[in-house]
């Protein structure tokens, strides 16, 4: 296993172990590419929504949000395409049975390519394969796999099937007489309940063009090839936001989002240098044009998130199938004809993060497996999770030094003080060494210890995580400092 091998698993072992993340129904051995968040998941996870949703909403005042049902009418996923074109070109090996998407069988032999040191060859195969994507060639792609000898990793075998289509979309039945029922989809995206209600929003917001609406929640995909622990999930969450906009903007519109969704992530203190945009070669039937950003995890650079120029194709399809007109108009007048722009259907761009994948990434970037060294030259290693403060589960642990003496009621009531401002924890078992690893592994930016000087001159011990630095502050001061960095 290469060290980043090594690595993405130790994560995986320490989101566990940490209450972040846990397989689902893990007591019946789990259930494939499906996960549960546990105590301090749950807390980071909205942690992320909270700041995306404030982002988005709260900070473009010509965007709102809505909260639209997973369950919508069929006739939706005919319009949208996907029912049609929501596939993946799979391969299986007739040997071991194993079903692979194409793309991902070709870039995992890529990466091997790439980590045995022949990264010309790698580059090249993969242009290769951009290109037979494009053009949807899969006698060509079928023949790549096949010159290049790439092999199944479980028969080790180059015995293939043709490439084939799969639809992602899971279906089940609505109505309870199995004659009346009619097949429904999980919504394999969260954009649509923006599109279907597009007129509505605009209307009951009184919103003008360009504006934008907001949306997060789950979404439901079979994806074929289930692996890599949260990046890639059956059921996972989308924060997704659709920016209505005048025909012919969309370029200008496009730049604008690349840029301003980029700069959201470095808000966040990560670095730059583990971010690049990847332009589509292949775009999907609704864009004109379409960039991933991506972030280089311990598995490489992958997407986490895209922006979309959706043309007008969504409510224009809607319209043609609901029969209803999704038309704006626009009393703005145009310079060039000296008359207002008036109806039309408005042009789209997209951004579209997952929230688990922006979970995997904040984790990825925070894992820290540091070597310390004592006073009397000896190791240790300390287990930390440098995670942004805004984000962190936990902003302020409060730890009494010993559990009498008066000191766990200052602590108390330094807790009362902070709790309704912010996630705070208490503990006053054990020693305040373990105490604090304990908290750097949860990812806790701020610990206070209180002790008998406390009593004396009402100050306490604030230790950073990151620097693990100690000083001596008033309890006056406590609440503030936290407020700052979470500010
Ligand atoms: N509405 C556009 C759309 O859904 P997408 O590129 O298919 O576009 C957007 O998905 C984002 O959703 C991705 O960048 C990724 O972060 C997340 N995502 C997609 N499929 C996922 C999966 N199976 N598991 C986790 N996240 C996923």
């Amino acid at each position: 296993m290469s060290i980043q091998e090594n690595r993405f698993q130790a994560i995986i072992s320490h989101a566990k172990e940490y209450g972040y993340v846990f397989a689902s129904s893990e007591i019946y051995d789990g259930l494939s590419a499906v996960y549960d968040y546990g105590p301090y998941g749950s807390e980071l996870k909205k942690n992320i929504r909270d700041y995306w949703w404030k982002s988005m909403t709260q900070l473009h005042e010509n965007i709102v949000g809505i909260d639209a049902a997973i369950f919508m009418h069929p006739t939706t996923w005919k319009a949208s395409g996907h029912v049609d074109n929501f596939s993946d070109p799979m391969i299986d090996n007739k040997d071991s049975k194993k079903r692979y998407r194409v793309d991902h069988l070709i870039e995992g032999y890529a990466d091997r390519l790439k980590e045995a040191g022949n990264k010309a060859k790698a580059d090249e195969l993969l242009q290769a394969m951009d290109a037979l994507l494009a053009k949807d060639d899969y006698a060509g792609l079928k023949s790549l796999i096949e010159d290049n000898k790439i092999a199944c990793q479980i028969s080790g075998t180059v015995n293939w099937t043709d490439i084939r289509q799969f639809n992602l979309m899971f279906s089940t039945q609505i109505g309870s007489v199995s004659e009346e029922s009619e097949t429904i989809y999980l919504r394999p995206e969260t954009a649509q309940g923006i599109f279907v209600n597009f007129l509505n929003v605009q209307k009951t917001a009184r919103m003008k063009v360009p504006f934008g609406i907001a949306q997060t929640g789950k979404a439901f995909r079979n994806e074929i090839v289930a692996r890599q622990f949260i990046f890639r999930m059956r059921e996972f969450e989308q924060m997704e936001m659709q920016f209505f906009i005048r025909p012919g903007t969309q370029k200008v519109w496009y730049e604008y989002w690349k840029q301003t969704r980029l700069a959201w992530h470095l808000g966040l203190g990560l670095p730059a240098d583990k971010y690049r945009f990847h332009d589509h070669v292949k775009l999907a039937h609704y864009a004109d044009a379409a960039v991933d950003i991506e972030y280089e995890f311990p598995i490489g650079f992958k997407e986490v998130e895209g922006i979309h120029s959706r043309t007008d194709f969504d409510l224009s399809q809607h319209q043609k199938y609901s029969n209803k007109k999704l038309q704006y108009f626009d009393n703005d007048i145009n310079e060039e004809t000296g008359k207002p722009y008036g109806n039309y259907v408005p042009y789209v761009i997209e951004t579209s993060i997952g929230l688990d994948r922006m979970f995997l990434l904040v984790l990825s970037h925070a894992y820290d497996e540091e070597v310390l060294t004592k006073e009397d030259g000896s190791t240790d290693t300390r287990t930390v999770m440098h995670i942004p403060p805004l984000l962190a589960p936990i902003k302020l642990a409060v730890l009494p030094l010993t559990k009498k003496d008066g000191l766990p009621e200052i602590a108390r009531a330094i807790m009362d003080e902070c709790k309704p401002a912010f996630r705070c924890f208490y503990e006053e078992k054990d020693q305040i060494g373990k105490r604090y690893r304990r908290q750097d592994a949860i990812g806790t930016p701020f610990c206070v210890t209180i002790d008998n000087q406390t009593k004396e001159d009402q100050t306490v011990t604030i230790r950073y995580r990151d620097s693990m630095l100690q000083e001596r502050i008033l309890i006056s001061e406590v609440k503030n400092i936290v407020l700052k960095a979470i500010g």
